[in-house]
């Protein structure tokens, strides 16, 4: 049995499952790698995760609160005014090498080879430009926007849409991330507890089709995640055995983006994991005998871990 941790183990893996040498039934056929993103992804950019150590408060708010329909109906201002400033903190990021890797696997592998499923709403790996179709935004994207208009009865739903608008600021009532404002103050200048301003409804983004409201085009607590998304990935898992399943800074404790890990060790694949925890205790007793588990940062691993697949890593030029 490999050290659970040992590069070289990892890339004569590698080396074996593109050669089709990994088992009899992967003769002559494609590999198939699947990953599973989170947060810690993009941590090496600069942005916070959810859970642990760089957690982050909004002003005096919880975020997981604020991600919620509920949260939304009762105050949509400032639900919005916290994704206005998580969209400017996103836009002054760069991708990382570790995005850039996985970018790099989409393009090298055959067509259909690859399924990345990120939870991240960032859009660092579109940046990068990802092939879309080897992308599935399990969790939407800060920069989708979606009306949220129906009639009362409810019998008319306005479907309008809009992918990938990196506008800033969307209006000018959430300007204050793009302006400057310290938008992690908890107290004011003299100490006080901070009470932000109400921003009222007709001042947030509009739909050009209704006039509703439009909202952020993530997945919020309690919603479910995009069906035809869904189905594609489950269709994707049903052509037949995995060979790996690169599970890339994510805790795995939020479903069903955690569920697909178990998914592709039924369909046969080798679990790697990387994240700042995996010698954790925990995580380490979870490891099948021939899976693999790397500590560190994920914009350090990657580039290294994938080289028999991706070549060495150019530095970015520059984004699309
Ligand atoms: P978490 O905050 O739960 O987990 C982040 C993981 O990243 C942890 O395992 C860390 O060890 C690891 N990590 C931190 N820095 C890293 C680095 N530089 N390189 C590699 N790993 C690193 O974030 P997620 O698992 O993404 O859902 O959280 C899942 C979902 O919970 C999010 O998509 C969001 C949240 O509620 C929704 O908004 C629906
Ligand atoms: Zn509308």
């Amino acid at each position: 049995m490999p050290d659970h941790n040992a590069v070289a183990a990892f890339h004569e893996l590698l080396r074996r499952i593109v050669s089709g040498s990994d088992s009899v039934a992967a003769a002559g056929r494609s590999p198939r790698i699947m990953a599973l993103c989170g947060a810690g992804l993009s941590a090496a950019s600069g942005l916070s995760t959810f859970r642990g150590s760089t957690a982050a408060l909004w002003h005096t708010h919880d975020p997981m609160k604020l991600a919620t329909p509920e949260a939304f109906a009762a105050d949509p201002g400032l639900v919005w005014r916290f994704y206005a400033y998580r969209r400017h903190t996103a836009l002054a990021v760069k991708p990382n090498a570790g995005h850039y890797a996985l970018a790099t696997l989409a393009r090298s592998l055959p067509d259909g080879s690859f399924l990345c499923l990120t939870q991240n709403v960032d859009a660092l790996s579109l940046r990068t430009g990802h092939p879309p179709e080897s992308l599935r935004t399990l969790h939407g994207s800060l920069f989708d926007l979606r009306c949220v208009g129906s009639n009362r009865k409810g019998r008319f739903h306005c479907n309008y849409s809009i992918e990938d608008d990196f506008t800033e600021p969307l209006v000018p009532a959430l300007a204050m991330a793009a302006e400057g404002v310290d938008e992690t103050a908890t107290t004011t200048e003299q100490g006080k507890p901070l009470l932000l301003p109400h921003i009222p409804v007709d001042e947030l983004p509009q739909c050009p089709k209704c006039k509703s409201l439009l909202r952020p085009g993530v997945v919020w607590f309690g919603e479910a995640l995009d069906k035809e998304m869904l189905r594609s990935i489950d269709q994707w898992v049903a052509v037949g055995k995995i060979d790996l399943m690169l599970v890339i800074g994510t805790s795995a404790e939020v479903y069903p983006a955690a569920g697909y890990i178990e998914k592709a060790r039924r369909a046969g694949a080798v679990v790697v994991t990387l994240n700042l925890d995996a010698e954790l205790q925990q995580g380490r007793r979870a490891l099948g005998s021939r899976d693999f588990a790397f500590e560190g940062s994920a914009a350090d691993l990657l580039p290294v871990l994938l080289e028999p697949l991706i070549g060495k890593l150019e530095k970015p030029k520059a984004e699309t």
